[in-house]
């Protein structure tokens, strides 16, 4: 049975096993865990997704699944997870930045935006230093906050 639950201080280790092996970045991936999302198989962590905050913004980093669970809507999970999250911390836009995932998350709801425009709102991630941010597209998504 799959849970999606809040990350804890003692997934660190598992989350970054399943980034690198996705060769995502691992740079900041433990901090922006604080608002992050694991989905659990058991005692087996196979999804993840996180938020880091910057004010009214938010960038969700670190959506991964892995691989053998993949195509079974753990993605979507995790991310429809760490969005509800977001939307309770106030978070008002959410930003990523994806190398290979355009597509995907445009099934979500978000849209490419030029760099510059993230940049301005969560451009102090340290994921806009590495390679993923270098070449990565930007896309956002506004979330509609509930009374
Ligand atoms: C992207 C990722 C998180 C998706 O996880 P998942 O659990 O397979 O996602 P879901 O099961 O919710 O969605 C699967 C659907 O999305 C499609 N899909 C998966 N990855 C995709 C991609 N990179 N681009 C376009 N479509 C994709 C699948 O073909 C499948 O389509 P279907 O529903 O028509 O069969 C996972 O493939 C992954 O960890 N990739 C490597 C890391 C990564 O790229 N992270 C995001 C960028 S920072």
């Amino acid at each position: 049975v799959l849970r999606i639950e809040r990350a804890n201080g003692t997934d660190v280790t598992g989350v970054e096993s399943l980034l690198a092996a996705a060769g995502l970045p691992l740079d900041g991936a433990a901090e922006a865990l604080a608002l992050g999302i694991v989905a659990r198989d058991g005692d087996a962590l196979v999804g993840a997704a996180a938020v880091e905050r910057y004010a009214a913004a938010g960038l969700l980093r670190s959506v991964v699944v892995r691989k053998d669970m993949r195509g079974a809507g753990v993605g979507r999970a995790v991310v429809e997870a760490a969005e509800d999250l977001a939307r309770r911390e106030g978070v008002q836009d959410l930003y990523l930045l994806t190398e290979t995932a355009v597509d995907w998350f445009q099934r979500f709801g978000y849209s490419v935006v030029d760099r510059a425009v993230a940049a301005l709102a969560v451009g102090r991630s340290v994921e806009f230093a590495t390679v993923c941010g270098e070449r990565g597209v930007a896309m956002r998504k506004g979330l509609w906050i509930h009374g």
